[in-house]
């Protein structure tokens, strides 16, 4: 059976710059999807997975991630002075326990690769989990459990993939698998970015991964590839080549792309229909939009 799954790194140290200029004094994991930043929605995802420890690997200006998962105790105090207990039963949604959060720094963005590699010395020899805080996905079961569960039965790396139209696989790490039928495929290749023409399948590997401390292994020696940055995708495709297993899960839910601006909103409608005590009001305000502009 494969060891049990209790790290998780989460890569937020990349630049947003598709969210300039709201991303020039704030973090993009810490803009808000109704009421809490996405960050929040990676770490209750996370904990639904059994993860006890997490690493976020942080740059420049991101100060504001720290700052959320401290105890706030004047805010707190007034809360309790209050009587305002439901609040503060949401603040102890932030905390962590002390020791189970560990913050370090990519000191220059030279891609998701390196800033996963960065981390390379809080992992001892363990498979660990890779969490981009900018997909979002929502459903029943939280998708890395349904990862961590598939993971007991196969070992190895895992990616979360989902089907793109073929136009669209030049924007993701892609997928080669022999037998695409199922829900668990086992790769045989994996390419990032690659043009429509000649991609392999039309299988993209979104921000959610189980990986072996063999990948760190493989970073060691990464150059940059594909836009000059180190890839993530290039060390798992190494994994393939030197036979080692790596499957791709087509997880259930709906994953948003909140490092974009369409899929920011997107989500945040998504999530603002799904919302108790809010449903209604903003369900009535986008129907009479809706039927304004047809
Ligand atoms: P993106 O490709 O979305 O890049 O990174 P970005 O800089 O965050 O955003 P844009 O494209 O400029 O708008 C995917 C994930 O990898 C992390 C990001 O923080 C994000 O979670 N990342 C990327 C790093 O941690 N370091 C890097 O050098 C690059």
């Amino acid at each position: 059976m494969a060891r049990k799954i209790t790290k998780a790194i989460f890569p937020v140290a990349g630049m947003g710059t598709r969210f300039l200029p709201a991303t020039k004094s704030i973090p993009k994991e810490m803009m808000t999807l109704v009421d809490r930043p996405l960050v929040q929605y990676a770490i209750d995802e996370a904990r639904a997975a059994g993860i006890k420890e997490f690493i976020f690997v942080t740059a420049r200006g991101k100060s504001a991630l720290e700052d959320y998962f401290d105890h706030a105790p004047e805010l707190e105090r007034a809360l309790r002075k209050a009587g305002k207990d439901e609040q503060l039963e949401l603040l102890k949604t932030t905390n962590i326990e002390s020791g189970g959060i560990a913050y370090l720094r990519q000191h220059r963005a030279m891609g998701l690769g390196h800033a996963v590699w960065c981390a390379r010395r809080l992992i001892a020899d363990e498979p660990f989990a890779v969490m981009l805080p900018d997909d979002v996905i929502s459903g029943d079961v939280p998708c890395l459990q349904q990862m961590v569960e598939a993971h007991e039965e196969v070992g190895g790396s895992m990616v979360a993939t989902m089907d793109v139209p073929r136009e669209m696989t030049g924007s993701y790490g892609i997928l080669d698998v022999a037998d695409a039928s199922t829900d668990l495929v086992a790769a045989r290749g994996m390419v990032e970015k690659p043009d429509p023409l000649s991609a392999p399948s039309t299988l993209a590997v979104i921000g959610r991964y189980i990986l072996t401390p063999s990948v760190l292994k493989n970073l060691d020696a990464k150059k940059p590839g594909s836009g000059g940055e180190i890839q993530l995708t290039d060390a798992i495709a190494e994994e393939i080549r030197e036979g080692r297993p790596v499957h791709g899960l087509r997880f259930t839910g709906q994953r948003f792309d909140c490092g974009s601006k369409a899929g920011f909103l997107q989500a945040t409608v998504a999530f603002g229909l799904a919302r108790e005590g809010l449903r209604d009001e903003f369900g009535a305000f986008l129907k009479q939009l809706t039927a304004n502009a047809g």
